[in-house]
């Protein structure tokens, strides 16, 4: 397989959804309103991580880019709560691409104690060949469930997805942690705001 080939319009995919989300966060600056968006980042999936989940799911290698989801991934990292859905409304409201799924772990979180709103979108790229769309997922998470979320994916690695049952609780107490912090945030959102704009001007 022409691995190169294969990720090329992945990598463009990702490269464009930053441009674009990082767009939406300087139009916030520029009209001085507080930004849904802290910070963006994204990836394309190693092959070597392509091939493992192929295998695991029983995937043949000609169906992967229909079956994996994940090989574009984008993650939008924000404040508040709030801000995730007000990120939602703002891609569902877009042409650029289209919404295939929507998985809200936030209201139905994991039993991990995952939390985050994924979309798996359809988006037209431009290749060398033509017009090809392709799969994309992006994942919209406060900066504390993104805290959570990195660690517990570091355990996940260092036990090969086998976390002994005392980490287990330990991680779903710190998620219950995660879950009050938000909350907490939330309830003091405009003083929080307020005093980022105060900041903002000096
Ligand atoms: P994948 O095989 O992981 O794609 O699962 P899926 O197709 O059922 O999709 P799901 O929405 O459950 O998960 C997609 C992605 O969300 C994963 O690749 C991770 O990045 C993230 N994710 C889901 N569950 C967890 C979790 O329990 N812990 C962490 N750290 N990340 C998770
Ligand atoms: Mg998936």
């Amino acid at each position: 397989m022409n691995w190169e080939a294969i990720i090329a319009p992945y990598s463009q995919v990702v490269e464009e959804l930053k441009v674009k989300l990082k767009g939406m966060r300087r139009q916030f600056e520029y009209e001085a309103r507080h930004s849904p968006i802290e910070f963006i980042t994204g990836r394309v999936k190693p092959v070597q991580s392509i091939l493992e989940k192929a295998e695991k799911r029983q995937i043949p290698l000609e169906r992967i880019e229909e079956e994996i989801q994940d090989i574009a991934g984008v993650r939008v990292v924000c404040q508040f709560v709030d801000d995730i859905y007000t990120v939602v409304e703002m891609l569902r409201s877009r042409k650029d691409f289209t919404i295939i799924e929507e998985k809200d772990y936030i209201s139905d979180k994991k039993a991990s104690g995952y939390r985050s709103f994924h979309m798996t979108i359809e988006y037209p790229v431009e290749t060398i060949h033509g017009n090809k769309k392709v799969l994309a997922e992006i994942q919209i998470r406060t900066l504390a469930m993104n805290f959570w979320a990195t660690n517990e994916h570091s355990l996940n690695y260092k036990y090969k997805g086998r976390i002994p049952v005392d980490v287990k609780k330990r991680l779903q107490r710190a998620a219950e942690a995660a879950f009050k912090l938000d909350e907490e945030m939330s309830k003091i959102k405009t003083e929080v705001q307020e005093a980022q704009r105060i900041f903002h001007r000096k």
